[in-house]
């Protein structure tokens, strides 16, 4: 195996590796944000929102009974038909894609679609008569007022459709069931994607208290006293809860300004080139929708310095979104010094001409962007953790991010580790939080209905 000397690689790639003093600030000024986001009198212009979910009771394994659940946020939809059941958890589902067309579209254009894969999806499930307990998981920050009343408060991740926010998104999909008139719902809960995550693992693990997700967004979820939250509007004392699931949207952690002292050059470029500049920079530094085109700007540069590839790039690599974020997974997947999967990568770019130690350099820039999402996740899960001040957590997490990347969970085992030395936890894959999390809560809904 030879060892490049990738030093002026390095050089330029400087910016992108955080100092554990810079993690430990990153961990302070999240802190802040949360208690902005969570305090009455700051909540209005406060970056993280930290929205009351008004889920305060997590699953205690005895849910039962069939539902429904719905899962929007990411590139795909999903219809789920779930029962849940002693000691078991019988799944049927079905994705839909979203195209472009309609995550562009309108509002009632979406939930019109919506509508009819969910009426498709009962058809062929034999269900199209039953009205069955739904649980909804829309992953996109909304100010909730109720288990069933969510207003969209701003589209992330790529979705910008026309009339939709400021509305109340149960009321949204209700509407276009009415207008199609063939099947018949019980929404009994609207969820975030993270909210889901953590009931999942809640289901197993009666410790866990954090929900996070690092796929398509990013974002977390923590189980918060009621007594921190001055924006509950409910009412409090012994007989209200005295918990509740906050789902913070960490993701827009920055838009105000504080992360720019780790803020690149490339960050910039991302951000400028979205359809939402100037929001949610700290997902714009980690999740799955960016990661891949952060190394691609970073290889641009390297090129145009003439430090890799003998300064020869090629149209594709020039062509922004070409640079997939499994590419990251696949290239730092390989033995440190095989280059099989990178090659291929760097041939489906037209990069046939790349030696050894232009793979070398690639792999590197791909492990900067990587570790940095990792570390800055790590920061976050830190806070929340030092927040809650438990001795032992379990934390859930999901999303396409974690779930693929060879290394992303040992980077979070160590980086948490050193960041929060008395804390004891866990890193548990959360299995299907979008789905199995909606009808978990729309069971506990029910559960408490009766
Ligand atoms: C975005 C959404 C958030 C969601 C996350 C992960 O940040 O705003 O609601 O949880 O993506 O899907």
């Amino acid at each position: 195996m030879v060892d490049y000397d990738l030093q002026d690689i390095q050089e330029r790639c400087r910016d992108l590796i955080l100092s554990e003093e810079q993690l430990v600030e990153v961990k302070q000024r999240l802190e802040t944000e949360l208690n902005r986001g969570l305090s009455k009198e700051d909540h209005e212009d406060a970056s993280v929102k930290c929205f009351i979910t008004y889920v305060a009771d997590l699953p205690d394994g005895t849910e039962r009974g069939n539902f429904l659940a719905l899962d929007l946020g990411g590139t795909n939809f999903r219809v789920l038909l779930i029962h849940l059941g002693q000691n078991c958890f019988d799944m049927k589902s079905k994705i839909y894609a979203v195209p472009q067309s309609i995550m562009l579209g309108t509002g009632e254009g979406l939930f019109d679609h919506i509508a009819e894969c969910m009426a498709n999806f009962m058809e062929e499930q034999g269900v199209l008569y039953e009205e069955l307990p739904l649980g909804f998981t829309f992953s996109f920050p909304c100010q909730q007022e109720g288990l069933t009343k969510a207003t969209l408060v701003t589209w992330t991740k790529g979705f910008k459709c026309a009339g939709a926010e400021g509305k109340d998104v149960v009321q949204m999909l209700k509407d276009a069931i009415k207008r199609r008139g063939d099947i018949k719902i019980d929404i009994m809960a609207v969820l975030n994607d993270t909210t889901g995550t953590l009931m999942s693992c809640a289901y197993k693990k009666h410790n866990c208290r954090v929900g996070v997700i690092v796929g398509t967004g990013a974002n977390a979820c923590y189980v918060e006293k009621l007594e921190n939250t001055g924006t509950w509007k409910g009412p409090r004392g012994p007989k209200a809860p005295q918990r509740m699931v906050i789902n913070t949207e960490w993701g827009a952690f920055g838009d105000n300004g504080v992360l720019d002292f780790i803020r690149t050059v490339y960050d910039d470029e991302i951000d400028q080139n979205s359809i939402n500049p100037g929001k949610q920079q700290f997902e714009k530094m980690i999740s799955g929708m960016y990661m891949g085109e952060l190394v691609r700007l970073v290889l641009v540069k390297l090129v145009q310095e003439n430090l890799i590839l003998g300064g020869h790039g090629s149209d594709m690599l020039f062509q922004r979104g070409n640079f997939f974020t499994k590419y990251v997974s696949e290239i730092e997947g390989e033995k440190k010094g095989e280059y099989n999967s990178c090659r291929m990568v760097l041939e489906e770019l037209g990069l046939g001409h790349a030696n050894d130690r232009d793979c070398a350099a690639v792999r590197y820039v791909c492990e900067c962007i990587s570790r940095r999402a990792a570390f800055l996740t790590s920061a976050g899960v830190s806070c929340l953790l030092d927040r809650m001040g438990e001795s032992d957590v379990t934390v859930a997490v999901d999303g396409s991010v974690y779930r693929f990347h060879p290394h992303f969970h040992d980077l979070m085992m160590l980086k948490i580790g050193e960041l929060s030395p008395h804390i004891q936890f866990d890193i548990m894959l959360s299995e299907d939080g979008s789905g199995r999390g909606a009808a978990l809560v729309a069971a506990v809904a029910c559960r408490l209905e009766r």
